[in-house]
């Protein structure tokens, strides 16, 4: 039986009628652009995620962007990140005129590792009137910006601590994480900004692009309605902004899928429970390991798998869908060369490059695709 890794028609057809209905209003009422529908979604995305604020954008990658500018970026400043993430996040940075610094992850949640962080800032910054001076170049580090990789919430304590510490802003590419759990607050409600991905792969999918900012500080919220806006209101224009505005579609589309989130998170958490049973016994694969303090979404289920390669190809030609994210570690990507980091720096994001690997999580997977996948993992490493 073939086992898709996604498969988003079959969470669409559970709520057909209502997107058509979002599609039919918005046809006849000709508000195609924000309007009532996102504003609507901004308040009750506020809402679910436990913040004062949120501003719906273009994209995740716009709303790390505008978040970077909102928190006063400038120039060849420089941006604390990991490299064990999607491109967008280190891409972002650059895009905002940055420089990304990479901190390593931990082996267990793949997660920024905190003690990392400290040490780094420890050894090589200092804190002036400038702000905080990275020594050896003399550039202003701008802001931390941990990524809530596969569903689950960095360590947020360690992390704000830290930055409270340095007195820096978190920005938290939360683009994976939506609802996702830290103790009892959601990601995008403990960082300074969080950033979410509608991309329509993640938990909340839009129909097309999308993205969302969140913060409980009004000055910082009134920024980023700004910045989305080029930077103005009305044709008056105090800085350079962009274009990065939530269609009325989309956020119609949204609206209708937030409702039934917390259905679909159960549906991915049940799945992911019956995996960890299953391999329990397996000692060639590791299930992913949760923080006991964090709450997942299980965007993705990822693994880390002995002979990775072979038992992606095992899975592929019986048809299950599964995929490795990601294959290269940010600081090794060649568009990043001139940042200078080399093979080795990052042993830990290098090991799990090789060794990752997802499955199938998704809320709608049925048992006997579970099964499918569980039996042929097993059947592969029994060989
Ligand atoms: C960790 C991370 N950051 C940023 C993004 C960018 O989001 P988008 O694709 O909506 O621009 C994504 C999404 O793919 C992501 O997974």
């Amino acid at each position: 039986m073939a086992v898709p890794l996604l498969d988003i028609n079959r969470q669409h057809a559970d709520i057909k009628d209502d997107l058509t209905k979002v599609f039919t209003d918005a046809l006849a009422n000709s508000r195609f652009i924000k309007g009532p529908e996102m504003e609507a979604l901004e308040t009750e995305f506020a809402q679910y995620a436990g913040t004062a604020h949120a501003v719906a954008c273009a994209s995740g990658t716009d709303a790390l962007i505008l978040a970077l500018q909102a928190i006063g970026l400038k120039r060849d400043e420089l941006v604390i990140t990991v490299p064990f993430t999607f491109f967008a996040t280190a891409g972002a940075i650059v895009r905002a005129g940055g420089t990304p610094v990479f901190i390593d992850v931990l082996p267990d949640t793949f997660n920024m590792d905190p003690d990392l962080l400290q040490s780094w800032l420890n050894d090589n910054c200092a804190i002036t009137e400038r702000g905080i001076i990275h020594r050896q170049s003399g550039k202003r580090v701008a802001a931390i910006m941990p990524v809530h990789i596969f569903g689950q919430i960095s360590n947020m304590d360690s992390i704000m601590a830290t930055a409270s510490t340095w007195e820096l802003p978190v920005v938290e590419d939360a683009a994976q994480a939506v609802g996702a759990k830290w103790k009892d607050s959601r990601a995008g409600s403990l960082g300074t900004i969080g950033c979410f991905s509608f991309f329509p792969s993640k938990n909340l999918g839009a129909l097309g692009d999308g993205g969302m900012l969140t913060t409980n500080d009004p000055e910082l919220a009134t920024r980023l309605r700004s910045i989305r806006e080029h930077g103005g209101l009305g044709y008056l224009h105090a800085e350079v902004g962009t274009n990065s505005r939530l269609d009325a579609i989309q956020a119609g589309f949204l609206r209708v899928k937030l409702a039934k989130l917390e259905q679909w998170h159960a549906g991915r958490r049940a799945n992911a429970d019956r995996y960890k049973e299953a391999f329990a016994d397996l000692s060639q694969v590791v299930t992913p390991v949760i923080d006991p303090r964090a709450w997942s979404i299980y965007n993705q289920y990822t693994i880390l798998a002995e002979n990775r390669d072979e038992l992606l190809q095992f899975l592929r030609d019986k048809q299950i869908g599964c995929a490795i994210y990601y294959p290269l570690p940010l600081h090794l990507q060649e568009c990043f060369k001139d940042l200078g980091y080399k093979e080795g720096d990052f042993p830990v994001s290098e090991t799990c490059s090789t060794k990752v690997m997802s499955l199938p999580v998704f809320g709608e997977l049925t048992k006997d695709e579970q099964d499918e996948v569980i039996a042929a993992v097993k059947e592969f490493y029994a060989k």
